[in-house]
């Protein structure tokens, strides 16, 4: 067993922030919003919907800013579309992209995880899933970075640019379906209903903005996590290896997982309350907002005792990196499929990763979580 590879971070690592954070309060006041921190208040709060409701900005994002009813009505339709047989669909193109993206990368040097394996991965998988044209990689990869530049920026009105960009973007593909019907996740989404009626285009494009933000930047993150995770952590990286080799695909699944929950780097959702009401020994009026921070929750010692402790099993049923409660994320098979297959080609196509001695790995700038940069060697 080997012992962990200690490598330059570059920039401070948020995790130590929220860590430190969530043993003095388990829920904190920041920035005018609560941000609950600890296991347990995050949980209560993501499982009661009714007390925490989720229209947080007042702009209709389908099916996240949704309550009640009418959200369930519009998470059967994305659920349709994420169901487990259709997951198991999209495996064959995945492993296609992610082979030829494997054996197109130099051995023996350093090479860009994210840039390089990360992103393209996530826009050849999205673009095959929702049945996009090839050709529109390079408008999307631009897309992601821009999107993930004004996140970080902070900045509203930049952020609502990128989004404006996305919805035009997302149009043009719409009315193409339109004039000529296409047999694929977009062209069916348009004739998709809702509670007897069709999707009205605002829906569908809200719909597609989500998968898209939620596929493209989640995934060439997570493979920037994972992939710093094995480079850095030598007996975890074998024990992948044996369960790659010994094809046991819930063990890589499940493997990823608990990556995922040491370094989460889907940081938090919102809430509202819609009363006042005590959590975590703080009083939340109505009206307040809170951030649910998944990455801290996921970390919680009273939950997972050494949070950096890699124990797949042990973790797996209080492991919060897809979320819980009503709006538990639909598109966790179609990510872990799509992450797992990643690893499969990656471990099976190289004898080891190491993180790169020449180029040190970089944190992401909060609030967005994971790394910014990761070299690695592929041997
Ligand atoms: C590493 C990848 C991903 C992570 C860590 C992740 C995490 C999460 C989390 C924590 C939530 C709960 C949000 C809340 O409670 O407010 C969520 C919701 C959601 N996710 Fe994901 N997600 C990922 C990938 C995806 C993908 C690939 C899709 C779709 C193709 C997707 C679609 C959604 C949608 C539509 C919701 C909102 C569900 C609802 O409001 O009912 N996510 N995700």
């Amino acid at each position: 067993m080997g012992e962990p590879v200690e490598i330059d971070t570059g920039q401070a690592d948020q995790r130590a922030v929220y860590d430190a954070l969530r043993a003095r309060c388990p829920v904190a006041h920041e920035d005018g919003a609560w941000v609950v921190l600890r296991h347990a208040e995050v949980v209560a709060a993501a499982t009661d919907p009714v007390a925490f409701s989720s229209n947080v900005t007042g702009r209709r994002a389908i099916p996240n800013s949704l309550d009640g009813p009418e959200h369930a009505a519009y998470r059967a339709v994305v659920d349709r579309y994420l169901t487990a047989e259709r997951v198991a669909r999209q495996e064959p193109v995945c492993r296609q992209h992610a082979v030829a993206i494997v054996d197109a990368l130099p051995r023996d040097v350093t090479v860009k995880t994210i840039g390089g394996i990360g992103v393209p991965y996530a826009v050849r998988s999205q673009s095959s899933w929702l049945g996009w044209p090839a050709e529109l990689e390079g408008e999307l990869v631009a897309w992601m970075q821009d999107n993930h530049a004004a996140t970080r920026s902070a900045d509203r009105a930049r952020t609502a640019e990128v989004a404006e960009r996305f919805d035009h973007f997302i149009r043009t593909l719409l009315d193409e379906r339109r004039d000529r019907p296409v047999v694929d996740v977009t062209g069916e989404l348009l004739q998709e209903t809702v509670e007897g009626r069709p999707l009205t285009v605002e829906e569908v494009v809200s719909i597609l903005r989500n998968w898209t933000a939620g596929d493209l930047g989640s995934l060439a993150t997570s493979v920037g996590v994972i992939v710093h995770f094995l480079a850095a952590n030598p007996a975890p990286q074998r024990e992948v290896r044996a369960l790659v080799e010994a094809g046991d695909r819930a063990g890589v699944e499940a493997a990823v997982e608990e990556i995922l929950r040491i370094d989460d780097p889907f940081v938090a959702n919102r809430r509202v309350a819609t009363r006042t009401l005590g959590l975590g020994g703080e009083t939340i009026s109505e009206g307040d907002r809170l951030l649910l921070n998944w990455t801290a929750a996921n970390r919680d010692p009273l939950v997972f005792g050494d949070p950096d402790e890699f124990d797949p099993a042990g973790h797996a049923a209080a492991n919060l990196v897809f979320g819980i409660g009503p709006h538990v994320c639909p598109g966790r098979e179609l990510t872990l499929m799509e992450l797992r297959v990643v690893v499969e080609e990656l471990l099976v196509r190289t004898t080891w990763l190491e993180p790169a001695r020449d180029r040190p790995a970089v944190r992401e700038t909060p609030p967005v979580g994971g790394w910014a940069r990761v070299p690695v060697v592929l041997r």
